[in-house]
Formats: structure tokens, sequence, C-alpha cells
């Protein structure tokens, strides 16, 4: 199925959108260095439909689990503080992740690593992906990179988690153009080789009182 099945609106690019890494890399650094991380649109003070998700999908807390794009998301403050022993975070700012890192420590059950996910290469598996306001910002070939390596970095029997803004969600974030999915339009991005467990909507409260509805869709590759 091709990369764009079940979109239900791709924005124009805008003139200055990033689409090398160096260019994201000064977009999101930029982001960071302007806003404090309680302040950008994104920010959540607790991570419910994640976690909800995560105990949906029956993760064992010593699964290996990698959240990407990360950010300075509290993500993985909860999960350390559930018992999670194995925690990797990437993100393409090194000033989110230090954000992050500050507060939860030089922990050794947390990896950080800066990398850009579209040509992330891991070398290891992950027992849970997970991708909260991420994935919106691919267009065209990077969908395909983003999925090569999500496959790379899911085994089989591990869950996916991909959290995007909705059908009705915003057309731009962070000056950035998105595309918009419903749950259908996850599932297909994702094939036929993973199985939907559970599909939900969410109307997020950004710091500044508007309201974002996001779209989730926890999900299993299959074994075979
Ligand atoms: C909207 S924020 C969401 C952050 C976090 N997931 C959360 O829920 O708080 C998007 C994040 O993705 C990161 N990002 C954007 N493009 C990326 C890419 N190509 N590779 C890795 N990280 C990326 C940004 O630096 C930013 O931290």
């Amino acid at each position: 199925m091709p990369a764009s099945a079940g979109v239900l609106a791709t924005v124009e690019r805008m003139p200055d959108r990033p689409t090398d890494h160096a260019g994201r890399v000064r977009h999101w650094e930029g982001v960071y260095q302007r806003n404090a991380v309680e302040a950008v649109s994104w920010y959540q003070a607790e991570p419910a439909v994640s976690l909800a998700l995560i105990e949906a999908l029956g993760v064992p807390r010593s699964a290996p689990v990698v959240d990407v794009g990360g950010g300075a998301s509290v993500l993985v403050d909860r999960l350390i503080g559930s018992g999670s022993t194995d925690v990797t975070v990437v993100d393409v700012s090194e000033r989110a992740l230090a954000a992050a890192r500050a507060r939860v420590g030089d922990d050794p059950r947390v990896d950080w690593i800066a990398a850009d996910l579209f040509t992330w290469e891991p070398d290891r598996s992950y027992g849970l992906w997970h991708d909260r306001a991420v994935l919106h910002f691919a267009a065209g070939a990077e969908v395909d990179a983003y999925r090569a390596v999500l496959e790379r970095a899911v085994g089989p029997g591990g869950a996916v988690i991909l959290g995007t803004f909705g059908p009705d969600g915003p057309e731009y974030c962070s000056g950035l153009p998105v595309t918009r999915y419903d749950a259908a339009g996850l599932a297909a991005l994702l094939g036929g080789g993973f199985e939907v467990v559970e599909e939900r909507t969410e109307a997020h409260r950004t710091p500044s009182g508007a309201t974002q509805s996001f779209v989730w869709l926890a999900a299993r590759r299959r074994s075979s």
C-alpha cells in the first residue's frame, strides 16, 4: 500500500520546510532554544493516553522501549517511575534530550540518542516503539524512511504506539505543515504485518488553552 494511503489531508510544503538533517536539527534546536519545555503546544504534564495504551498492549516492564522524537516528554520519567528497566529516547534535538536528562538524571536504565529518525539505524530490537506527534511531520519519502526504521527496530511480537494529529487537528505545528491521519490511515501506514490492538481519539489541551485533536493507534507486529 502506498505511504499516502488513508491520509486525510496533506498541507502544501512551506518553502522553508526542512528537508534534510541539518535543516531539521536547526529547526528543532531553535524551537527548544526559544521556548520553555512546559510552554510548547505539545506539552503535557501526564502522558495519560500513552500510559493507557502501553497497559492495553501488555508491554512488560522489562521490555526495551523506544520513544522516538521523545523530545523533553515526561514519558521516560513515568516509565522509569513505574518500573521500566530499559528506555531509549531518540530525538533530533540535543537540547530537548538535555532538558529531559536534567530531570531524570544519569540513570543507567535510560539511553539518550541524538539522531534523525529518517536516517537512524537502530542497532537493537525494541519491544515497544512509541511516537507522539513526530510521524505527522514526515512527508513523501520521509514516510517510507520512517516505516523502514520502525520495521528494523520492532521485531515480531513487538508493540507500536502512534499518536498524530487527527482529521480535524491542526494543519501546522511549530511552524511546520503536518499530515493528519485517521486510525485507518495509521493502520495502512503500518501495513498488514501489524495487528491493530486499540484505537483512540484525544482532545489535547495545549498550555495556552487551545484544543488539538489527536488520533492514536496501538498495534502489534505479527509473528509471520
Ligand atoms: C511535537 S514534538 C513531540 C515531542 C514528544 N514526543 C512529546 O510528546 O512531548 C516533536 C519532536 O520530534 C522531534 N523530531 C522532529 N523531527 C524529527 C526527526 N526527523 N528525527 C528525530 N526527532 C525528530 C523534535 O525535536 C521534537 O522533540
